[in-house]
């Protein structure tokens, strides 16, 4: 009898397997191409040609972009340099990008910089903080922006056992974040994950006081943004193809307002300084992704979310390519009728709107 239901069990299992797997091409968009849809005036940023994966724009047109990431899983155009982190200020004409100096001991060698997000004081000191993935561990670091040396200077790393297999942050005040923790650093559960249709990965809360999880039940949670009142959150979920709007209550728990479905995975999110809407940097394809192959490269995709917390907010792409200019956009931030977006292993763009 023990036998028979183990048995009836079994297979029951492995057909649940076989129709989640059956899934898997449909929830990775296996046989989306995009149609082109490209600003007049976009021109790929020299210097950039391995990865911009998080860009972060201050108030004053200075933006931040993270390069030369190692994520397991994802293509690496140049696997002996080690990360770095990039400035350009949108404010000059023909804006380029110059590479910051990083001083104050920092081991620049096994930096792998992955999310970011900047954090202005009451002095309006600047601080950046970067998701770093050092021999593939997760870590947070600190670093102070000196604007006229043009360099940051390392403050602190921040670890936690909760900190694991951090993705992006977004910071709240100092030395407090929200953080989305995926499992991609441990390939096989992320997989499992993926094949099964798993909600398993969370955000988190981080003060020197206290870290929790504040909200769960997400496939792959990416990238993190604040709405410009700092009332909101809005969080990627990859793999489920939508981002979700939620309330920031008094004890930094998130509550969920409502999920906005969309047909592409999202990436990194951020807000429109000018309007609020949500900028997202997304794959229309997983599929070419991860298996990738120059003679079909993976497409990239961003869109704008405008009224994202009404009833029907309105999206609109602003930027649309097959791969032929750019590869596996992941984020995407403006300043000034400026467009700054950036990818996963790829290139940069920017465009003038
Ligand atoms: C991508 O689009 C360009 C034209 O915009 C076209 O020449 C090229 O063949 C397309 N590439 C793929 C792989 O579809």
């Amino acid at each position: 009898m023990g036998k028979l239901v183990a048995l009836i069990l079994l297979g029951a299992g492995l057909a649940l397997v076989w129709e989640r797997f059956l899934t898997l091409g449909e929830r990775l968009n296996a046989h989306r191409e995009v149609e082109s849809v490209e600003p007049q005036n976009c021109r790929l940023i020299e210097g950039i040609e391995n990865g911009s994966e998080d860009i972060d724009i201050l108030p004053s047109g200075l933006a931040f972009i993270s390069n030369g990431l190692k994520y397991s899983g994802m293509p690496d155009l140049a696997p002996d340099e080690p990360g770095r982190i990039f400035l350009m200020d949108l404010n000059e004409q023909n804006p380029r990008v110059q590479e910051l100096n990083i001083s104050g001991g920092f081991d620049k060698a096994s930096f792998n910089p992955h999310g970011m997000s900047t954090f202005i004081d009451k002095d309006q000191s600047v601080y950046l903080y970067v998701v770093n993935h050092p021999h593939m561990d997760s870590t947070v670091e600190i670093f102070k922006f000196e604007e006229q040396q043009r360099s940051l200077v390392y403050l602190k790393t921040i670890k936690h056992k909760l900190l694991k297999s951090v993705n992006d942050i977004v910071v709240l005040g100092p030395e407090q974040f929200y953080a989305t923790r995926d499992h991609y650093f441990t390939n096989f559960l992320a997989l499992f994950e993926f094949v099964m249709d798993l909600r398993w990965t969370h955000v988190l809360f981080y003060s020197p006081r206290e870290v929790k999880v504040v909200a769960s039940g997400f496939s792959s949670a990416n990238g993190i943004t604040i709405s410009l009142d700092k009332k909101y959150i809005y969080v990627a979920d990859v793999s489920d193809k939508n981002i979700h709007v939620m309330k920031i209550q008094d004890n930094w728990d998130l509550t969920e307002l409502k999920v906005i479905q969309l047909d592409t995975l999202v990436d990194n999110l951020t807000a429109d300084p000018d309007t609020g809407d949500i900028l997202a940097g997304c794959h229309p394809n997983a599929i070419k992704l991860l298996m990738y192959n120059t003679e079909d490269p993976p497409g990239s995709e961003v869109l704008r979310i405008r009224n994202a917390l009404s009833e029907k907010p309105v999206i609109s792409t602003m930027y649309a390519n097959n791969g032929s200019v750019l590869q596996g956009s992941s984020v995407a931030s403006t300043y000034g009728g400026k467009l700054l977006i950036g990818t996963v292993f790829h290139k940069a763009l920017y465009c003038e709107l």
